[in-house]
């Protein structure tokens, strides 16, 4: 249970896929003090939020890419949530400038790449290692990075490398990769909130 008389931030998580890095989220958050995961947002009926909204008794809601376009829809449920910052978690959709401008340096993302490389558009999940595995570069790893208006462009708060062997398929440069975003996304965003909001 967390105490109704400290200061609470409260996080929406939007995610696209199967959702492991919610998940995490999810786990770490709930039992942390001053921060909590309050909403999800997709743009997919059978991402893994949809569930785990269920199982953790967190609303989830399904927009359309267009809704996310349009500020008059997502404004105000993210006001009706007291939403301070935004978690993209495996979300797919280009976050929009009106988005970008409310919550200015308060949106998260992870890439599954050492950014600068592997990013853009078109750049996701398994094309990055994909990607990787092509070009025989011996090194990969994770981004966490806060979002401005260019896909994966935004200032770089954290990254960790993980080997890459000649061996290893792109499935295993993923596995390994996703491996390391379940370890460090949490803590970079608990660690950057509780910096800015003196937490
Ligand atoms: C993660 O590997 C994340 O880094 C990647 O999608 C996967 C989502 O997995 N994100 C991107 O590629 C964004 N460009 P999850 O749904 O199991 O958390």
């Amino acid at each position: 249970m967390k105490s109704e008389n400290i200061k609470q931030i409260h996080l929406a998580v939007f995610a696209s896929g199967g959702g492991s890095n919610a998940r995490v989220l999810t786990t770490f958050f709930e039992n942390r003090a001053n921060i909590t995961v309050s909403l999800f947002l997709t743009n997919n009926p059978q991402s893994g939020v949809v569930t785990l909204g269920k199982e953790y008794n967190i609303p989830v809601r399904v927009l359309s890419g267009k809704t996310l376009e349009e500020s008059s829809v997502i404004a105000p449920l993210l006001k009706e949530f007291c939403i301070d910052y935004l978690v993209l978690a495996g979300f797919l959709k280009k976050i929009p400038d009106h988005l970008i401008k409310t919550y200015p340096d308060k949106i998260f993302n992870i890439h599954p790449s050492l950014l600068p490389k592997y990013g853009g558009k078109g750049m996701y999940g398994h094309f990055v290692h994909e990607a990787v595995k092509n070009s025989g570069d011996d090194r990969s790893g994770c981004t966490v990075h806060l979002v401005n208006e260019e896909y994966d462009k935004g200032r770089i708060l954290h990254q960790t490398e993980i080997p890459v062997t000649a061996d290893m398929s792109a499935e295993d440069i993923a596995t390994a990769v996703l491996k390391e975003e379940h370890l460090c996304f949490a803590p970079v965003i608990e660690s950057y909130i509780r910096n800015r909001e003196g937490l």
